[in-house]
């Protein structure tokens, strides 16, 4: 088969890695891609948002299978326009994409369908916010309504702040048109835990638990970033809980979904609070993780294209996970200022030698020799048979790593509570 994977992040190149072990994918295209894909695929200057741009070329490439990973050309409809164009795509439609899309329609899904979350109200009148603020207990979580990378939300720790943030959200436009509709929270508290789960929007199987490091520096201090970390499993669940999961919180949102006119056929993302009234969903997302699917993938036995294929055919029930036992961690190393400025085109050093799998993201080739170009520049892998092990490892690979101004998270994996 000959696959083209649209993004260009850690995640993209862990999707990559792992087709690349396929015996059914002969040729493997990405784009746009990064300096570490380059070398295992072959990469294209397409942004991945350049929806047109994208059709075309993959229908003049006729590609056999184009997995959209990111979630804006999701959200854009890319999978809907590869269809049309006669071309089989892995990825939810956009109407169901929008459980990521929109926050105002994924709390309504999860209100009328009784699935575990946040009491909330949404708003598009910012008096109206204001006034209902004044009503309540703080703190409180104020969230832009659309995609913001992942930074539209603002945990508010006084009536001040919650105001400020509304405002900020509704009159300065802080996030764009994604903030002009906002969602007002109770705020949860509780240990965060990522599941993943295949669907072919009747079937959905669940992958390893996992967990990410969202805040820049250690102790989960600093700004919210993309993701610092991840470990698999994310948390030390019975089977008992893994029942809870599913049945209050997995299935039931793939059942809403299908029954709304809107199945979800990809890889869907349950972001969960481990609340002391039970497991509660924070968010959804339409697509792989970054960076858990770093972490996930390296211990998935199974054929990752045998998946996509039953996720699209709507064979799902016919299909096994089997996972290599024990742990893994990925530590993200990144540009010094990351979240907020940073510099790019550093050199990097010490990959090939390293002696570990390492996805990279922020990454471009230039004359002849890797650099940075972006935020998160590169996560290192590594599993184990305990935690600390796994841990352990990642870290003796990450110090055999370096750029300038590098600044990677030492605590990934060991303030799991
Ligand atoms: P989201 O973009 O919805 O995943 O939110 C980003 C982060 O904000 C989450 O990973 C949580 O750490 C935090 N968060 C979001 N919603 C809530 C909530 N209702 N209560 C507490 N923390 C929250
Ligand atoms: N790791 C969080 C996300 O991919 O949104």
């Amino acid at each position: 088969m000959k696959v083209l994977v649209v993004g260009g992040g850690g995640r993209e190149h862990a999707i990559i890695w792992k087709l690349k072990q396929s015996p059914k994918v002969t040729e493997l295209y990405c784009a746009p891609g990064n300096g570490g894909i380059a070398e295992i695929a072959t990469c294209v200057p397409i942004k991945a948002t350049d929806v047109d741009a994208m059709v075309e070329y993959a229908k003049k490439e006729q590609f056999d299978l184009v997995f959209v990973a990111p979630d804006d050309p999701l959200a854009l409809g890319m999978v809907d326009k590869m269809e049309a164009a006669g071309l089989r795509a892995f990825g939810p439609h956009a109407n169901a994409a929008i459980v990521e899309a929109s926050k105002a329609f994924s709390k309504e899904l999860m209100k009328k369908y009784n699935i575990p979350t946040a009491k909330y109200q949404t708003f598009t009148n910012q008096d109206e916010a204001l006034a209902y603020l004044e009503t309540q207990d703080m703190p409180i979580v104020i969230k832009a309504d659309g995609l913001a990378l992942g930074k539209g939300v603002i945990i508010a720790q006084t009536l001040d702040e919650a105001k400020k943030a509304v405002v900020s959200m509704m009159s300065d436009g802080a996030f764009g048109t994604a903030g002009s509709t906002v969602v007002i929270e109770e705020c949860m508290v509780g240990p965060e835990l990522t599941i993943l789960a295949f669907s072919d929007g009747k079937t959905v199987i669940p992958m390893i638990s996992s967990r990410d490091h969202k805040r820049a520096y250690d102790h989960d201090e600093g700004l919210n970033t993309g993701g610092m970390g991840a470990v698999t499993p994310g948390a030390n669940l019975s089977a008992e809980d893994d029942k809870v999961i599913y049945d209050s919180i997995i299935a039931p949102t793939i059942a809403a979904l299908a029954a709304e006119g809107r199945p979800f056929k990809g890889v869907i993302y349950f972001g969960l609070m481990l609340t002391k009234d039970g497991p509660k969903v924070v968010e959804y997302n339409a697509r792989f993780g970054d960076p858990e699917c770093q972490a996930i993938l390296p211990r998935m036995e199974n054929d990752l294209m045998e998946l996509i294929d039953a996720c699209i055919d709507g064979t799902l029930d016919q299909v096994k996970l089997s996972w290599k036992p024990g742990c893994s961690c990925v530590v993200v190393m990144a540009s010094g200022g990351y979240p907020e400025k940073y510099d790019k085109g550093y050199e990097i050093t010490g990959i090939a030698d390293c002696g570990h799998i390492v996805f990279q993201a922020g990454t471009a080739l230039k004359d002849g020799k890797l650099v940075t170009s972006g935020g998160r520049v590169l996560c290192v892998y590594a599993d184990g048979a305990t935690m600390d092990e796994a841990i352990d490892s990642a870290y003796e690979g990450v110090k055999k790593i370096s750029f300038e101004k590098m600044h990677y998270r030492t605590d990934i994996g060991r303030t799991l509570n």
